[in-house]
């Protein structure tokens, strides 16, 4: 895929984004990522075995894009997932005036001509995480015009720690007619302390201050591997942060930064989906290119369902039990249970032998995918941000409707175990965060199409 300057149409689909070029000018009216109609129809009843690798994070490749506004030049990413999300973050920074070439997982973005500071509406609608782009324009340009997110599937997702932080960094922002807008903005050092442990806000503040005058102390800060592998790379271009890792990170401003040039991380909860799939089928999988350090929470939950799991450099193998054990599982920041894999942890539980209790603290209302897994016999009951699901002997196939990007990798692996046919509709969610999912399963032997709705 090739994003500087537009000289043709709206495109048909993704697919063709890889091997042509789409341009875009500053100011032009952007073309989200279009989101493909289809269906995946799923056979259950197939142990799954054999070996699936995984693809670069795309919680860690988003941040890592945006941070290329932070220094002019040509930056190379590899290892980038080609996700609908990655091609949306690709189509902001191509708004901006950047120029993107993604191909083969090798994402080149030339900041050299960024001349706009505008992220639209369109785009930000499709992706929240497109605000990450806010922090390293007003470092860098001292402006931006970025609309704010809205709402998910699951509920309010507020900003207000973005928000907090950059004021307190002396950036004046402004809401206009649903934008945030910032204007001839210095940004300063300041001490930021973060009751709610946020991701987000992490990854914005440390991004906005490395350009900064001064030093900026984020107390409170998230330690997941996405935030310490962007430390690093912009250490690596310059910038000068200590503490990656603690819940203290200081940022003593630069005046510059040099390019990026780095290897995106695999994916953890791609890896814990697949790691799930192995466990609800009672299937043998070895998981590949994987970090098994980013992944001890899941391993150690799979472990008390039953699961035999070895990890080993790269790659992880697990044995799924004949029925897996009941549960109960807490969400929480990084190194706890991660909140992406609630859902899929619960589709596990709904086959389980007894009653699992499921508590995610991270996200109160993320519980989209229960009606959709009772539609399929699961018995879940919901009291607030408390899921308790008695294990069921067996789901049995339907028409289900997926929601947002885990709750649909959820709907995957309950398919994969429930008798007869299952079709799940508005895959796009799945198509944001997983990459070839379908292909990946068919490749373990599961029995999975693609449709067009
Ligand atoms: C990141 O979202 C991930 N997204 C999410 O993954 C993930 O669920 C989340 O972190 C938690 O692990 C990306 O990395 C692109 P937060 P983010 O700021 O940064 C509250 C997926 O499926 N909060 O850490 O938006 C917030 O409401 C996605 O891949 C505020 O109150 O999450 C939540 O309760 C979904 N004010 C908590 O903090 C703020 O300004 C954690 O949110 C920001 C957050």
């Amino acid at each position: 895929m090739d994003v500087g300057g537009r000289a043709h149409g709206p495109l048909a689909s993704d697919a063709k984004l890889e091997h042509e070029s789409l341009t875009a000018t500053p100011g032009d009216a952007p073309s989200a990522t279009s989101k493909s109609m289809d269906a995946l129809v799923i056979q259950g009843g197939r142990p799954l075995s054999g070996r699936v690798a995984v693809s670069g994070a795309k919680n860690s490749a988003l941040p890592v894009m945006a941070a290329t506004l932070l220094a002019s030049g040509q930056h190379v990413l590899r290892n980038v997932p080609s996700l609908a999300d990655t091609r949306t973050m690709a189509r902001v920074l191509g708004q901006l005036g950047a120029r993107i070439e993604f191909s083969d997982h090798v994402c080149r973005i030339d900041t050299t001509d960024v001349s706009s500071f505008e992220a639209p509406y369109d785009l930000v609608r499709t992706m929240r995480a497109s605000i990450y782009v806010l922090g390293p324009l007003l470092a860098r340009f001292g402006a931006a015009r970025v609309s704010l997110p809205g709402g998910c599937a699951w509920g309010p997702r507020p900003v207000n720690l973005h928000f907090e932080g950059l004021d307190a960094m002396g950036a004046r922002l402004e809401i206009e007619h649903g934008y945030i807008v910032g204007k001839d903005v210095r940004l300063r050092g300041a001490h930021v302390r973060h009751e709610t442990v946020s991701v987000g806000a992490t990854a914005q503040l440390m991004m906005a201050a490395t350009l900064a005058e001064g030093t900026t102390v984020i107390e409170g800060a998230a330690i997941e591997p996405d935030i310490t592998v962007l430390g690093e790379v912009l250490v690596r271009c310059g910038a000068r942060i200590e503490g990656l890792g603690s819940r203290i990170i200081t940022v003593h401003g630069v005046k510059s930064l040099s390019p990026i040039d780095t290897t995106i991380i695999p994916d953890r909860i791609e890896a814990a989906t697949f790691l799930a799939a192995a466990a609800i089928t009672g299937g043998s999988v070895t998981v590949d290119q994987c970090d098994p350090e980013h992944l001890r929470a899941s391993i150690e939950t799979l472990e008390r369902a039953g699961c035999d799991v070895h990890a080993g450099e790269r790659e992880v193998r697990i044995s799924g039990p004949v029925r897996p054990a009941a549960l109960s599982v807490t969400t929480e920041p990084y190194p706890g249970f991660p909140t992406d894999m609630q859902a899929q942890i619960m589709a596990l539980c709904t086959i389980a032998d007894g009653e699992s209790v499921i508590t995610d603290t991270i996200y109160l209302d993320r519980f989209t995918h229960v009606p959709e897994l009772a539609r399929l016999g699961a018995e879940i009951r919901l009291d607030h941000n408390v899921a308790t699901v008695l294990g069921v002997d067996r789901l049995s196939g339907a028409p289900v409707m997926a929601t947002d990007i885990r709750a649909s990798a959820a709907l995957v692996l309950a398919a994969l175990v429930a008798e007869g046919e299952t079709r799940i509709s508005r895959i796009y969610h799945l198509d944001r965060g997983y990459e070839a999912l379908d292909q990946k399963l068919v490749d373990l032997g599961a029995s999975v199409r693609r449709v067009k709705e």
